[in-house]
């Protein structure tokens, strides 16, 4: 998901240089698929263990969430159909860690919320998007580990957008046909841009 604008903390931070951002690793960004493109329509498939290739991934995903400023990316998005997504609300604080959950699963929901989303693979395209308010979330994190997760406001609300992403189900299927069909264009447009390999 893309970062909300109207909870940006100040103007600096968008022009951080990437060399400010905490934890950065060492690889270079991935070449992010954008709307149009059929992969984001597929279901992406369990991962059955992790090995030296996930762990790659994870870091290349990073690199490519902090480099394109968002602040969750599903593996999806880079091509790669396995159930694996990383969230990181807020890249400039070090003492946040960033989620890496492999094989995410909600187990619960409760109330509603509607917010603005936007989506790195649909570029300057927003809309608010309704969606249970917490989450209870099952996952295996990046050592292997179960864990659970509850979460609600901005970090419910990623991860959810998340794990859309890997049922091949975007923001903009969530929304109103209505308000969808004034957005036609805007996405017909995106559709066609020509982008840098
Ligand atoms: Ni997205």
């Amino acid at each position: 998901m893309s970062k909300p604008k109207r909870k940006r903390k100040n103007r600096q931070s968008e022009d951080q240089g990437l060399d400010e951002i905490p934890r950065l690793p060492k690889t270079k960004p991935l070449q992010l698929r954008y709307y149009g493109d059929p992969v984001l329509r597929k279901k992406a498939e369990p991962v059955q263990e992790i090995t030296d290739a996930e762990m790659t991934l994870a870091e290349e995903m990073l690199m490519t969430l902090y480099a394109t400023h968002g602040i969750g990316l599903a593996a999806t998005q880079v091509g790669v159909l396995k159930r694996f997504l990383i969230v990181d609300i807020d890249p400039e604080d070090a003492d946040y860690e960033p989620l890496m959950l492999f094989n995410p699963e909600i187990l619960s929901v409760e109330g509603e919320s509607v917010a603005e989303e936007g989506c790195l693979s649909i570029p300057d395209l927003r809309a608010d998007v309704k969606r249970p308010e917490k989450i209870v979330v099952k996952a295996m994190n990046d050592y292997s580990e179960d864990i659970q997760i509850e979460a609600d406001g901005l970090l419910a609300r990623v991860i959810q957008h998340e794990i859309d992403h890997l049922n091949g189900t975007l923001f903009i299927d969530r929304i109103s046909g209505l308000k969808r069909q004034l957005l036609r264009d805007e996405l017909e447009k995106i559709q066609k841009a020509d982008r840098p390999l």
